[in-house]
């Protein structure tokens, strides 16, 4: 399948990601099926595109209120989950970060799609294989990895599975340049590149805090000023949320060994809710 086929597509979850990747894919002229578990959560979804297109593209003169009415038109809203892949040439899977809920999701749209319909999963960490591992047709399946804010962003994480096809890997790399992002593509390993590395050094910032090497304040002022990044590690940790980097340490340690282990303050301070913003209370109170 090539670019030029695609115009109507699928996302899967309409939580922080799959809201944002539906509002991207949208505003660069495709249509966007957008499908979750009720009414309440589409609707809240709905909402949250509408407020982002006014307050980031209309309020800044970057779009018109009519296209990003035409932006919000594109999308469509649905609980049904074979109604949403009717017509659909790519379907980008954006749902709880668990493995057993994507393997039987990939193992149902592939009994449903149409055989030509790319399957990507938007998973951060998941091995794209093993996400495809209970579908017949893997060689369509492959990973998409979207960044948050997705419609902000500007990588994609290409990952290959150990099925997935060169030609889906290709139709997934163009589709994803017509989003205008830069793409980089990486065989299938837990946390791909990404994930794999930003976990280390910020785990490996807990446990300078936790040694006691430097205050919160100081381990962040450091790394931004000697490596110029924009974002201090702890900084970023209660931003993504620490809950999210236990589960990704706790997978990377069960799949990759001992090296990833997390450390112990990060598990006391997520057993504590001290998972960062989302909670208010982090390594900074908010
Ligand atoms: N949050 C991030 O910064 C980020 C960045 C890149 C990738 N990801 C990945 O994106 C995925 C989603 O993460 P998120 O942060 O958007 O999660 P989220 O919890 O905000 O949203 C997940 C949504 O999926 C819905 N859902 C769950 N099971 C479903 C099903 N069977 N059918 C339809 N909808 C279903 C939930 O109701 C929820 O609305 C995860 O795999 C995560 O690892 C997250």
């Amino acid at each position: 399948m090539l670019k030029m086929d695609i115009t109507n597509t699928t996302v899967i979850g309409a939580g922080i990601m799959g809201h944002g990747i539906a509002q991207l894919i949208a505003s660069h002229g495709y249509q966007v099926s957008l499908v979750d578990l009720n009414d309440n959560i589409l609707n809240t979804a709905k909402e949250a595109i509408k407020q982002n297109l006014t307050q980031f593209f209309v309020n800044k003169g970057k779009i018109t209120q009519d296209q990003a009415d035409i932006i919000l038109n594109r999308i469509s809203m649905t609980t049904n989950l074979e109604r949403a892949v009717l017509n659909t040439q790519i379907v980008i899977e954006a749902v709880f970060e668990d493995m057993d809920i994507k393997q039987t999701l990939f193992s149902e749209l592939d009994k449903i799609c149409e055989k030509d319909v790319i399957l990507a999963s938007n998973t951060s960490s998941l091995s794209i294989t093993q996400i495809a591992s209970r579908a017949k047709n893997q060689e369509r399946i492959v990973g998409i990895h979207f960044f948050n804010p997705a419609t902000v962003m500007k990588l994609i994480e290409l990952i290959k599975g150990e099925k997935t096809s060169e030609n889906v890997l290709k139709s997934a790399k163009q589709f994803s340049e017509t989003l205008n992002k830069t793409v980089v593509i990486v065989n299938d390993a837990p946390g791909f590149v990404t994930t794999r590395l930003i976990y280390v050094l910020c785990n490996e910032a807990v446990k300078l805090k936790q040694e006691g090497i430097a205050s919160t304040e100081d381990i962040d002022k450091a790394v931004k000023l000697a490596f110029n990044f924009p974002m201090g590690p702890l900084e970023l940790s209660d931003l993504v949320g620490l809950d999210i980097y236990l589960h990704i340490g706790e997978y990377l340690e069960n799949q990759l060994g001992e090296y990833y282990k997390p450390s112990l303050l990060l598990k006391e301070m997520v057993a504590n809710n001290l998972i960062g913003r989302k909670r208010k209370q982090g390594f900074y109170n908010y």
